[in-house]
Order: C-alpha cells, then sequence, then structure tokens
C-alpha cells in the first residue's frame, strides 16, 4: 500500500461501556481501500456498521470504553492526531460522513444552501460567504438538485431531496474519503433508485474514495469495486465485487446473498435462521457458528482471515485447506444448504 490517498484500517476496535458490561461493537477490524474505490460494507442489523462509521471517523459518543488502532490515509495515520487536530483538519476537510439517516437531522430553520455552504466556512475552505453559496450551487447541480431549491427550508423538500442535501454536504469540502451510512434505506423504491444514479454520477466525476454501508444487496452491487461482510463487529469476508457478487466465500456472506430478493434473476429466498450473537460477550469460536450449516469441530476456536489463491479473505476454516494445498480457494464443498431455511 504506497500510493497516495489509499486507506489503510488496522485493528480498529470500538467498544461501548453499558451497565451489563462492554459491547465491542468494532473488534480488531482491518481493510485497505484504494483511492477511487468503493467499499461497501454489508451486513444485518447490529453487526457495527455504523460503529464502524463512526470509528473511523472519529465520531465518538460518551460511553466509549476502548478505540484503538489505525486509521490512515496513505502514509498520514490519522490516529496520531489529537482530537482538536482531527476536527479542524481532517474531518469534512479529509473525510466525511453521510450519517445513517442524515436527511432527518437537517436543521429546519437554516436553509439548505447555507448548510450546504457551512462547512466550506466553518473550515475556512473558502473565503466568504458568496464563494460557499456558489460551491453548494455546484454541488447541487452534481447531485441533481435545481437551483430553486437552494432557498428552500428542509421541509419544504421531500425524502429524496433530502438526502441529496446531505449527500451533497458530504462532498462540498472535496474530501479523499466519504463514508456513507445507508443512503438509501428510509427511501421508496424509485427515490433509492434515484439516489443510486446520483451516487453513480459523482463515482464517475470525482477521484473520491467511498465507504458505502448498506444492507442492501441490490445498490451495493451496483457500486461497489470492494465488498467487505461485517458479522458480529468483525469482518469475515474481504473480495474484490465482481468475484464477491459471481461466488461469496463465507457461510454467511451466501446465506446473505441468497436471502435477498434480486431484479435480474428469481430465485427461492432463503433466510437466517436466528440472530447475531451479543456483542456484550460473543462467542469464543467462529461468532457464526451456531447458525452456520457447515459448522465442524474446528469452529469452537476463531477462524483466522484465510487468504485464497485468488487474493480474497475469508473468516472461516473450510478455507484453510484451500490455502494451505495451494487449492483455488474453495472449500471442500462449495454448496451452502439451509436445511428448512427456504420461505415461501
Ligand atoms: N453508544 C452505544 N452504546 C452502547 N452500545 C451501542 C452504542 N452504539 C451502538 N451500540 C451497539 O453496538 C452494536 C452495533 O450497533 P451498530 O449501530 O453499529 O450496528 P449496525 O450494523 O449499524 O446496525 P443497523 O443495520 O441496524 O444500522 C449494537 O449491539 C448496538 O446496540
Ligand atoms: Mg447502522
Amino acid at each position: 500500500m504506497a500510493s497516495n490517498g489509499d486507506i489503510r484500517v488496522r485493528n480498529l476496535s470500538l467498544y461501548f461501556r453499558v451497565r451489563s458490561g462492554v459491547v465491542r461493537a468494532v473488534d480488531d477490524v482491518s481493510f485497505d481501500l484504494r483511492r477511487g474505490r468503493t467499499m461497501v460494507i454489508l451486513g444485518e442489523s447490529g453487526c457495527g456498521k455504523t460503529s464502524l462509521s463512526k470509528a473511523i471517523i472519529r465520531l465518538l459518543p460518551n460511553n466509549v470504553q476502548r478505540y484503538s488502532g489505525t486509521v490512515a490515509i496513505g502514509d498520514d495515520d490519522l490516529m496520531t492526531y489529537n482530537d482538536e487536530e482531527f476536527r479542524t483538519s481532517v474531518r469534512w476537510q479529509r473525510m466525511a460522513l453521510v450519517p445513517q439517516a442524515a436527511m432527518n437531522s437537517l436543521n429546519p430553520v437554516v436553509r439548505v444552501a447555507d448548510q450546504v455552504a457551512e462547512p466550506l466556512l466553518e473550515h475556512g475552505v473558502v473565503g466568504s460567504h458568496r464563494e460557499a453559496l456558489d460551491r453548494a450551487r455546484n454541488i447541487f447541480a452534481l447531485v441533481g438538485l435545481s437551483p430553486d431549491f437552494l432557498d428552500r427550508y428542509p421541509f419544504e423538500l421531500s425524502g429524496g431531496m433530502r438526502q441529496r442535501v446531505v449527500i451533497a454536504m458530504s462532498l462540498v469540502t472535496s474530501p479523499e474519503l466519504v463514508v456513507l451510512d445507508e443512503p438509501t434505506s428510509a427511501l421508496d423504491i424509485l427515490t433509492q433508485a434515484n439516489i443510486l444514479n446520483v451516487l453513480k454520477s459523482i463515482k464517475r466525476e470525482f477521484d473520491t474514495t467511498f465507504v458505502l454501508i448498506t444492507h442492501d444487496v441490490a445498490t451495493s452491487s451496483e457500486l461497489a469495486d470492494d465488498v467487505a461482510v461485517m458479522y458480529a463487529g468483525q469482518l469475515v469476508e474481504k473480495s474484490d465485487a465482481e468475484r464477491f457478487f459471481d461466488e461469496p466465500l463465507h457461510p454467511y456472506s451466501r446465506l446473505l446473498m441468497a436471502s435477498v430478493p434480486t431484479l435480474r434473476e428469481s430465485k427461492q429466498l432463503q433466510f437466517i435462521p436466528g440472530q447475531p450473537p451479543s456483542l456484550l460477550d460473543p462467542p469464543r469460536g467462529c461468532r457464526f457458528a451456531d447458525r452456520c450449516p457447515k459448522r465442524f469441530d474446528r469452529c469452537s476456536t476463531e477462524p483466522p482471515l484465510i487468504s485464497t489463491d485468488d487474493g480474497r479473505q475469508v473468516k472461516c476454516w473450510l478455507y484453510e485447506a484451500a490455502s494451505d494445498t495451494g487449492g483455488n480457494g474453495r472449500p471442500l464443498e462449495t454448496e451452502v444448504t439451509t436445511e428448512g431455511g427456504a420461505r415461501g
């Protein structure tokens, strides 16, 4: 990882203190993301996706028990910055976050143009209010908002338009990394498609690196260059998108993919029995074992991330032999079946 602007995350952990103990929401997460690429993070509700976004951009609640690891852009390890330095020279300027449900947190009494312009003024990116509004106008065009909307208040805009406004806000300072947490999830299906198109065109226009968090597999397959699957606070699979959507490796990834409808093919949908474990006291071995149709003795100890020959990584013992023997990265049997798991 030499080239400038690549994102490097190493051993990132974010634990929360609660009355009954410690929630290990992000537990030793590492990944590399090359500049200009989009990495989608997939995973069920409660697996720690939002916590990971907060850990990357260091927006932490008060009850943090542990926050450790490395978040770097190029060779610049941002964890060496103190909070004040991070606030003044990293957040917004170099990385921005579109938080989950952001469109509902716009300030109701401030015109949207001023809200989009604010980060530019607050971080000294431009010198004057007029210049900031010019930039806001340009960024509005880019996210497909008519300049007529600049003077409106949030309540005068639809959900999809407000979502465009918050995406515009994240881009206006031209950060190197933008993290989008569920940017389409609260929207109806047509509006989702519109936002998806906005994101696609932004991806084409900019050299920005994106981390896109979603449980919407359809959205992710349209935008992803890389995929990471999160389960119970950990990344259990890292892959380029093409091979992932062609043939995911981890049994969890396979079930996740089998559980979502796609527009292109009709298939019998499956569901994943049970639910993710509590992050208060996660199981010692593989965290997915008790829901896994492929579990075997080995799963009572925690698998490492195993590299396959084709450069993917998967945290599952099924792939141990494949990597040891120089195999093709496939487990001994590839078909994941879900006894009694078929729906409809
Ligand atoms: N400030 C906090 N204090 C204590 N626990 C928290 C805090 N924030 C999140 N959690 C817990 O951390 C775990 C991961 O939550 P997180 O919101 O990161 O999941 P998620 O994958 O984003 O879920 P969703 O898909 O529903 O948005 C959950 O068990 C959640 O209850
Ligand atoms: Mg979330």
